[in-house]
């Protein structure tokens, strides 16, 4: 896609990275109109936020203080994040707690320039301890509605099956959506990816499909290119979240790209549960070498050292991203998202704007 930022990357990427890097500004970045369609909520708890709730709801914790919960983020792969991740969901016991939750990071999103955002949500891991569907629903929906007021930020809520539970459990959890139907834009698949196939749920994704839900599946974070291959063939997937596994198999990277099938790539959590040592090493910038529709966003930001911004932040620093790179990637955001075609229209021009107006202004920085 030919972008105007393009050529003057090149002419600033010639002059080395001091340039590059006065250009596209970490206040750029943060300001660029942007839509995040990769985060679950679980994973915004901070942890004040995880003390606070803790504390009026009278729910223990192993750790002393907020400095030592985060010293303890140090993971080795994905399963050993799941399991802090799933711990911490204990505090949340109210709907002011999905309520307080959400709003919080809304208010981060907001800040890092995301004017619309698809959510995350995993009833399972709420109601396996009896915490009713409802309550969690009820709090993170009218969070949402109090962030499009407040904040003018659009959002959607998409609802994850946890693909290590049954499918079984996948079909109850389906079943107890049903009366929120008009609050959840789609579906997805999340949790523990290795040994758990796609095709496990294809049940369970055809009939979500019959309810009118949009489908989407994490795949290719850990496990191989195969599981990606079926998160599409199996499950109808519209996005594949995560997906970087797919530079293995340059025939899923031809079908990716022949198809346009976003990717929603999420460079700090990759390095951060080990799938790549560093992002020097993250395949963010060659998947976009390969015209593959990649978005970039923050998965669990309380976990992984950032909200979005920070993640377009760190692929410029690690990955010399450019400013046509970013700008490809902002429209990819909404483009790929399930919002109707004249709100992208709008979203999309307001980043039009966004790159005409502050040019000028970002040039006399240099
Ligand atoms: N649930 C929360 N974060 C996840 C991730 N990165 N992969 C799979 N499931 C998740
Ligand atoms: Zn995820």
């Amino acid at each position: 896609m030919p972008v105007r930022g393009a050529a003057e990357d090149e002419q600033k990427v010639g002059s080395g990275m001091k340039a590059r890097e006065r250009t596209v500004t970490n206040e750029f970045l943060r300001g660029m109109p942007k839509a995040e369609l990769h985060m679950h909520v679980e994973g915004s708890l901070e942890p004040e936020i995880m003390f606070e709730i803790a504390r009026r709801n009278g729910v223990p914790l192993r750790y002393g203080s907020a400095e030592e919960v985060r010293k303890a983020y140090d993971f080795g792969d994905l399963q050993s994040f799941l399991d802090v991740y799933y711990e911490a969901t204990r505090v949340l016991l109210y709907e002011r707690d999905f309520y307080d939750l959400t709003s919080a990071y809304l208010r981060k999103a907001h800040a890092q320039g995301v004017r619309h955002a698809e959510i995350f949500f995993d009833p399972q891991a709420h109601t396996d301890r009896g915490v009713a569907f409802e309550t969690a629903i009820t709090g993170i929906h009218r969070a949402l509605l109090d962030g499009r007021r407040g904040l003018g930020m659009s959002s959607h809520l998409i609802l994850c099956f946890l693909r290590h539970l049954s499918a079984e459990a996948a079909m109850e959890t389906l079943l107890q959506a049903r009366p929120y139907r008009a609050w959840i834009v789609g579906v997805g698949l999340d949790s523990s990816e290795l040994g758990h196939p796609p095709d496990e749920f294809r049940a369970v994704f055809e009939e979500a499909a019959r309810h009118g839900f949009r489908r989407v599946a994490h795949a290719g974070e850990e496990g191989p290119p195969e599981y990606i291959w079926q998160a599409l063939d199996d499950l109808g997937a519209a996005r594949i979240d995560h997906g970087v596994r797919c530079m293995e198999d340059p025939g899923l990277v031809r079908r990716l790209r022949e198809e346009q099938v976003p990717l929603t790539v999420c460079p700090l959590s990759n390095v951060k549960l080990r799938v790549f040592d560093s992002i020097e090493e993250h395949p963010v910038r060659r998947m976009l070498g390969e015209d593959l529709c990649v978005t970039v966003n923050s998965d669990d930001p309380a976990y992984f050292g950032g909200y979005v911004a920070d993640n377009y932040t760190a692929i410029r620093d690690g990955l010399g991203f450019t400013r046509g790179e970013f700008r490809r990637v902002a429209e990819n955001s909404f483009t790929a998202s399930f919002l109707d075609e004249n709100s992208k229209k709008k979203l999309l021009a307001n980043l039009n704007a966004y790159f005409a107006g502050t040019q000028p202004e970002t040039l006399r920085g240099v």
